[in-house]
């Protein structure tokens, strides 16, 4: 079987390009059995599908991944620091915690992996969500001063930095949770949290500024997930009004930080009365998303749009659930021809990230943990032994790294 798409001539990477691969601690680590969502996993009334429990381990196989990694082609490792890890118990800090995290930072530097490091990616402490989260008095100096303790990590080395990931999801998370709402709409993003939407923004400029006073070199921002909202035939202003709580608020709030990640697998079409269902017929991955390898470009296009030239943009999350590795290699290759096409227009796309770098724990009915059945993975594991054995995509994704190439144009 030939899983190498035909592809003819080549897009040699800018200078610097990030090419890399994309986890989050909670996802992978195991046993996050300080964090808001290990405790609601073991709630029955919370109905999650499965408990994340081990994962694949990463927190004690961190060394195995990167080896992976790096010898796949890849130069690039994004995975995120775990708040409820680091300061378990309000005002304790663990310096354990701090110096495992600081050696993952040195073991991706001496693979020759740059460590992409993430400072919250949607898990909390419970203390923290106790308190009541991101809207309790005080709670953006509580992150904060979380931050500035992370200081041994990202001081030396570091080269990017984000804060927050995927701000929208979490205000919808809160609207929903606030609202009393059950579940996700069928199509679309539940109406934003406004204050921890607001709060969301001010804990990322405040971070923003504690990364920087670290070490003035650190490239800070923030990852940013895109919808690809894509209006219907008259439904343009419906469109731009249903986007701009649910995401372009976040864009904007990036101008002029050092870069911007954009986030995106998917597309949503909105009609007069708003998002419209995926189709019956459409091609769906195994998180019921449609099918739509595009939609990196667009949301690309979209993201450069508001924030202007002068912030760079890198792809910090780009895939597909499948357990067919053709069907990846595909998906990756039409993503990667958008990429190029938008380079070739002259767009500032810094790097490609793809989500994941191993199978873990995630979506299911679409914005809500947790599931294994998903598979994003370049890289598998077996659930009893945590073998992990590379799949055919890792292999071609991470090839075109080692020729420093995008696959066409
Ligand atoms: C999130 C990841 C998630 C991925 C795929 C993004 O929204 O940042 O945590 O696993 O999408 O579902």
């Amino acid at each position: 079987m030939t899983l190498t798409p035909a592809r003819t001539a080549a897009t040699p990477f800018p200078d610097g390009f990030l090419w890399g691969a994309s986890t989050t601690a909670h996802q992978i680590e195991g046993s996050n059995v300080n964090s808001d969502w290990w405790r609601k996993e073991h709630d029955p009334p919370a109905k999650i599908a499965e408990p994340s429990l081990d994962a694949c381990d990463s927190y004690h196989r961190w060394e195995q991944d990167m080896d992976l990694l790096a010898e796949l082609g890849f130069t690039d490792y994004r995975f995120s620091v775990e708040w409820a890890r680091i300061e378990p118990a309000r005002g304790y800090f663990s310096r354990a915690e701090i110096a495992h995290y600081r050696r993952m930072v040195e073991g991706a530097i001496v693979r020759g992996l740059r460590p992409m490091v993430t400072l919250y990616h949607f898990t909390i402490p419970q203390w923290f969500a106790d308190l009541g989260g991101f809207t309790a008095d005080g709670a953006v100096a509580l992150f904060a001063r979380y931050v500035e303790e992370c200081a041994p990590i990202i001081g030396e080395g570091v080269t990017h930095v984000g804060t927050i990931n995927e701000p929208s999801v979490i205000a919808a998370m809160a609207g929903l949770a606030n609202r009393g709402e059950q579940g996700f709409p069928p199509a679309g993003l539940p109406f934003p949290d406004e204050e921890t939407m607001h709060a969301l923004i001010a804990a990322h400029h405040t971070t923003n500024r504690a990364v920087r006073a670290i070490n003035p070199d650190i490239h800070v921002g923030w990852t940013i997930s895109n919808q690809v909202y894509q209006a219907l035939p008259g439904a343009e202003e419906v469109t731009a009004a249903y986007r701009a709580p649910r995401e372009d608020v976040f864009i904007k709030a990036a101008r002029g930080d050092d870069w911007i990640g954009v986030q995106s697998y998917t597309r949503t079409k909105i009609g007069a009365d708003g998002p419209v269902p995926v189709p019956a017929d459409a091609e769906r991955t195994l998180t019921g998303w449609e099918y739509y390898p595009e939609a990196v470009s667009r949301a690309i296009r979209h993201t450069a749009e508001l924030t202007g030239p002068s912030t760079p943009l890198i792809v910090t999350e780009n895939g597909i659930a499948t357990g067919d590795e053709q069907c990846r290699i595909d998906y990756c290759a039409g993503a990667l021809d958008a990429v190029a096409a938008c380079l070739k227009d002259g767009i500032d796309v810094r790097g490609y990230l793809a989500w994941s770098a191993l199978d873990n724990y995630e979506y299911y009915e679409y914005y809500e943990w947790g599931t294994y059945k998903a598979t994003f993975g370049l890289i598998g594991w077996d659930r009893e032994t945590f073998v992990r054995p590379p799949e055919p995509a890792a292999h071609w994704l991470g090839g075109l790294g080692r020729e420093r190439v995008l696959p066409r144009l």
